[in-house]
């Protein structure tokens, strides 16, 4: 019987202010975390990961781990802008996401620069949450399992050896921002193409890997959705931006 602890991870995307982000942060710490039935953790823009941190230190022990929305795949060095994985260790950053599709639709990140990311971050000891998707004409032509295999097979490659320290978020693009959210059914069968994927490249460890869903996850469908068999969690994206509706996707993990 599986029963990894589910991971509710917000994706602020590029939202928030210094004092948007302390409203918000001071709702979420004053609510109820549900701190040890679930993880939950805020991959915030990068230049508030400090603020946050701080608010978490000052927090005292907080339930709430701090995320990256993405993550240079170079060590350190003569690359503009970027950001490395020893600069967010420095920040008590523990996940990153890697390879959102906003990522691979607009900055054209290839699946072997999203593994090489994956590998940075396990390399740092952060977990990386791999995000794989197909988009709604893939899926129109009936490609979804071809993309999402052929996503998670290049991390799986370069990071087999491991496979067991990532997360996964399987995110319909069609499904991302929309409103449409993908049935628990229509997740279901995804998650469980990559759960035999990932069978079989870890045995049964591949029983403890979360697999997240994301995509227009909120208040009102999350328990539907993460009480599907292979649903370990979700990543949430305009709902983590509302305390109360972000709090509530907690409670139903
Ligand atoms: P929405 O929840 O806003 O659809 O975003 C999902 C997402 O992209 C999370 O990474």
């Amino acid at each position: 019987m599986r029963s990894p602890k589910k991971l509710i991870a917000g994706n602020w995307k590029m939202n928030g202010s210094l004092e948007f982000n302390s409203t918000l942060m001071h709702s979420l710490l004053g609510g109820d975390l549900h701190a040890n039935a679930c993880d939950v953790a805020v991959c915030a823009p990068s230049v508030y990961l400090a603020q946050i941190h701080a608010l978490l230190l000052s927090a005292g022990s907080s339930p709430i781990h701090l995320g990256a929305q993405d993550i240079s795949a170079h060590e350190k060095g003569a690359y503009t802008g970027e950001i490395s994985v020893s600069m967010l260790k420095d920040f008590g950053v523990a996940y990153a996401i890697v390879g959102h599709s906003e990522r691979r639709q607009f900055h054209h990140e290839s699946d072997q620069l999203v593994a090489i990311k994956a590998e940075r971050a396990l390399s740092a000891g952060i977990t990386p949450i791999v995000c794989v998707g197909e988009t709604q004409q893939e899926r129109g032509v009936g490609l979804t399992e071809v993309i999402v295999k052929r996503q998670l097979a290049a991390v799986i490659h370069l990071v087999g050896h491991c496979i067991t320290e990532i997360v996964v978020a399987y995110e319909p693009v069609w499904a991302i921002g929309t409103g449409l959210t993908a049935t628990p059914e229509q997740a279901q069968s995804v998650h469980a193409v990559l759960r035999a994927q990932l069978r079989a490249a870890a045995g049964d460890g591949a029983q403890k890997i979360r697999i997240l869903y994301g995509g227009s996850m909120n208040a009102a469908n999350a328990k539907s959705l993460l009480s599907q068999p292979d649903i370990d969690g979700g990543l949430i994206g305009g709902a983590a931006l509302k305390a109360a509706d972000f709090l509530a996707i907690v409670a139903s993990a």
